[in-house]
């Protein structure tokens, strides 16, 4: 039986030997060592030995299984190391190669000036107003009449603003002061709000108009508030966004809402106050109007005038940004041309 376990274990030998891949070596092991292998067959005929036979032979059987076993690992780890090497070869990562370009978006210029004026007057103190208090589509009795547009206003006319056809009249709001109508009903002062948000105007379109476009409207209401006060804060918004000094004028100007009023110039950035296309001619852009809030809009609301003052002022988003960036025609920020967008 010794002789017997001897020349399969010789057999198993040369077949390790010979072997070539992972799966030679399985079936090797099925052939030899699994449990219907040839080595357990013959196993099966220890019973019938002796006592000190089976010890020996059965000894014997052991230590040829052991053998077996590690020589069909080493062999094993050898193929698999082997395979191993050459898929890792096979599927090396060429990191030489130059990625897939994944273009990335950038903040609109409109989007990003509102927020840089937004948070300018945040930190003079103004509070950004719910956006629900100012809706793009308004009714005219708030957009006009409590800003105390006179009746025969040519403002309300069809030609200049945009009627809808969803409510007997509601237009599309052709400012943002019918924010401050919104802010200031059924509260009480003090009240000190800025309200961003897009206007239309059935406007002929060039390079400084559009039909439509961005205003801030800004209100302050409190006792004793004064035109100083109003300068005050219009020269300060204007020396912390444009940072250095740029020539600017007051101008005194009429709003049915205001009283007195004034508008604001910046100085032309393209032609710097020579005249050019974009200012037609005249070196100025003006980029916002104000003014001391009108008694008939405080009574219209219900503030008492005797007690309390209050300035508002209504500023274009795109001058502001086109007389920032040297930006020389509205329209390109409404194209959507990447060349322009790209660049901010
Ligand atoms: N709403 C005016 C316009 O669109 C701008 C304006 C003027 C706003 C004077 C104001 C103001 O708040 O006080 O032309």
């Amino acid at each position: 039986m010794k002789a017997q376990l001897e020349t399969i274990y010789n057999s198993a030998k040369t077949d390790i030997a010979n072997a070539t891949s992972i799966n030679d070596i399985e079936d090797i092991r099925l052939k030899y060592l699994s449990r219907k292998g040839e080595f357990n067959s013959i196993k099966k005929g220890l019973k019938d030995l002796s006592d000190e036979d089976k010890r020996t032979v059965g000894a014997f059987a052991n230590q040829i299984t052991i053998d077996l076993e590690n020589l069909l690992k080493e062999k094993h780890d050898a193929f698999y190391q082997k395979e191993l090497n050459e898929k890792l070869q096979k599927d090396k990562i060429d990191i030489t190669l130059s990625g897939k370009y994944t273009p990335v978006g950038k903040v609109h210029p409109i989007t990003s000036t509102t927020n840089e004026i937004v948070s300018i007057f945040q930190n003079l103190g103004f509070s950004l107003l719910s956006p629900d208090l100012s809706p793009e589509v308004e009714t005219e009795y708030i957009n006009f009449d409590m800003l105390n547009f006179p009746e025969d206003h040519p403002a309300k006319d069809m030609q200049d603003t945009f009627y809808t056809k969803l409510a007997p009249n509601t237009i599309l709001r052709s400012q943002t002061s019918g924010a401050q109508i919104r802010a200031m009903a059924g509260k009480n002062p003090p009240i000190k709000i800025i309200a961003p948000g897009r206007v239309y105007r059935n406007e002929t379109v060039n390079a400084r108009k559009n039909n439509f476009f961005h205003q801030i409207e800004g209100l302050y209401v409190d006792k004793n508030i004064t035109f100083g006060d109003l300068k005050g804060v219009l020269n300060e918004f204007i020396r912390l966004y444009f940072g250095s000094s740029r020539p600017t004028r007051f101008r005194s100007s009429f709003f049915p809402f205001t009283e007195p009023s004034a508008e604001v110039d910046v100085q032309c950035i393209m032609c710097q106050g020579k005249g050019c296309r974009t200012c037609s001619g005249t070196g100025w852009l003006e980029v916002l109007g104000c003014g001391m809030v009108d008694t008939n809009v405080l009574k219209n609301v219900g503030i008492d005038p005797e007690v309390y003052s209050g300035f508002a002022f209504g500023m274009g988003v795109e001058r502001l940004s086109m007389l920032k960036y040297a930006i020389d025609d509205i329209r390109l920020f409404f194209n959507n041309d990447k060349r322009f967008l790209e660049q901010f």
